[in-house]
């Protein structure tokens, strides 16, 4: 009979460090990112930290949107008030991966691909380990980056993607460039990949939540040689909670808390900006309302508001929201002044949202290192670094595994 393997807690590598300090800061610190001030309009940690609350509440919006765009500025700032914040940037830094010098790919092949995306690819071209077996690309979409894997390294390429439009139009283009590349129309989560990644280097770019979840399992149920995987959208998948891969970890996160991971205050012209806060504002003013009608300060959970109701006026707005949510309106209502609340709510969210900001980069770690770590302790070499500048893709951390000789665990699935 075998000899039984105890599914290991997390070790004591720097990698696994690391996650247990991002664990202890997370847990400690909770009452500080977990309520939004979106729907708790005086988060409890307002009145613990008073001074704070006053220096965000009177920031301009010269200095909002600094602090809005540089983290590391926003941390070092409310460190100033919280001196707990002061261990995350070291807990969130990661090296750059190494730019190899590696023959530039030639532009027309990034023809049709849009022009951010064709950044990312080439950026994570250059980033990435060489590979040294046929390549699996998981859900690939048309297949842009392993084409262009394919055309550099002579490596055949097989592209597993769901959809069926994509996997047409990937293969046309493939067809066009005679890449060495074929699609496969798979639903990773129900068609058993796992010979798509047996003895394979899989790569996966932006394979959301459940995707790269899955990937995972599948490495380790197949030992692989090589992987290189890039997350996002860590809040998408089956489950309501998130399912940490690693036993010994204290902090529980929510499909709402994981979301926090990837909010990104997207940079946008001056319109879009105008209306966005026009939409935090009406809600919020519409929300004051409902409070005082119905009694109930209760969060109000919006469902999706139809774009055009946003250009008919604050009024009419409210009252297609009563009406949808038959909630009767008294015939005088002051829309003047509660239009204005909606905008002084949203003036306080927008600063008090800002302490939230500071663990965004500390959750999305905690993630990643959750993963690296449980790959490292199931017989891979795991690296992790950031591929390219975040302007270019805020998700662009990147995880890669070497196989090591397997050490005879082998109980892991999540
Ligand atoms: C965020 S896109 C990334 C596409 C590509 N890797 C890139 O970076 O441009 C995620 C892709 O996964 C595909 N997808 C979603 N669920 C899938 C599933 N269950 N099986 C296979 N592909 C899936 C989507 O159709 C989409 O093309």
């Amino acid at each position: 009979m075998g000899r039984l393997v105890l599914q290991p807690e997390i070790g004591c590598s720097p990698y696994a460090r690391r996650l247990q300090k991002l664990d202890q800061l997370l847990v400690a610190t909770a009452p500080l990112w977990q309520p939004h001030p979106f729907k708790t309009e005086r988060p409890a940690w307002c009145e613990t930290h008073p001074e704070l609350t006053r220096a965000l509440l009177g920031l301009d919006e010269a200095a909002l949107a600094h602090y809005s765009s540089d983290n590391e500025a926003l941390i070092r700032f409310i460190a100033g008030f919280i001196p707990q914040l002061a261990a995350i940037p070291s807990l969130i830094a990661l090296p750059a991966t190494e730019h190899k010098q590696r023959d530039e790919p030639a532009p027309h092949l990034g023809t049709g691909v849009p022009g951010r995306k064709w950044q990312q690819i080439r950026s994570l071209y250059h980033a990435m380990d060489e590979p040294q077996h046929a390549i699996t690309e998981w859900c690939g979409g048309k297949g842009y980056l392993g084409r262009l894997l394919s055309m550099q390294w002579q490596q055949p390429v097989t592209t597993l993607e769901y959809n069926r439009l994509l996997v047409d139009a990937g293969r046309a283009l493939a067809d066009k460039f005679s890449a060495n590349q074929q699609f496969q129309l798979v639903d990773v989560l129900h068609d058993q990949p796992g010979n798509y990644v047996r003895d394979k280097h899989t790569i996966a770019l932006h394979a959301c939540g459940d995707l790269h979840r899955e990937l995972i399992s599948q490495i380790i149920r197949y030992h692989p040689p090589r992987f290189t995987i890039v997350p996002c959208c860590y809040h998408l998948g089956r489950d309501t909670a998130y399912t940490p891969f690693n036993r010994g970890l204290t902090l529980q996160l929510s499909t709402e808390a994981l979301r926090m991971a990837v909010n990104e205050t997207v940079t946008a012209h001056h319109n879009e900006i105008t209306k966005r806060n026009q939409d935090m504002a009406w809600k919020l003013g519409f929300q004051k309302l409902r409070e005082r009608l119905t009694g109930n300060s209760d969060y109000y959970s919006f469902r999706p508001v139809p774009k055009a109701w946003l250009q008919e006026g604050f009024k009419l707005y409210c009252q297609k929201l009563c009406e949808r949510e038959q909630l009767p309106l008294p015939t005088a209502v002051d829309w003047h002044a509660w239009e204005s609340c909606g905008y002084k709510r949203r003036h306080d969210v927008m600063r008090l949202q800002l302490l939230r900001h500071c663990f965004k980069r500390v959750l999305e770690l905690w993630l990643i290192m959750d993963m690296a770590v449980y790959l490292q302790e199931r017989d891979y070499m795991v690296s992790v670094g950031v591929f390219c500048d975040k302007t270019l893709t805020p998700r662009n951390i990147m995880i890669e595994g070497r196989a090591l000789p397997l050490s005879g665990y082998n109980g892991a699935t999540k």
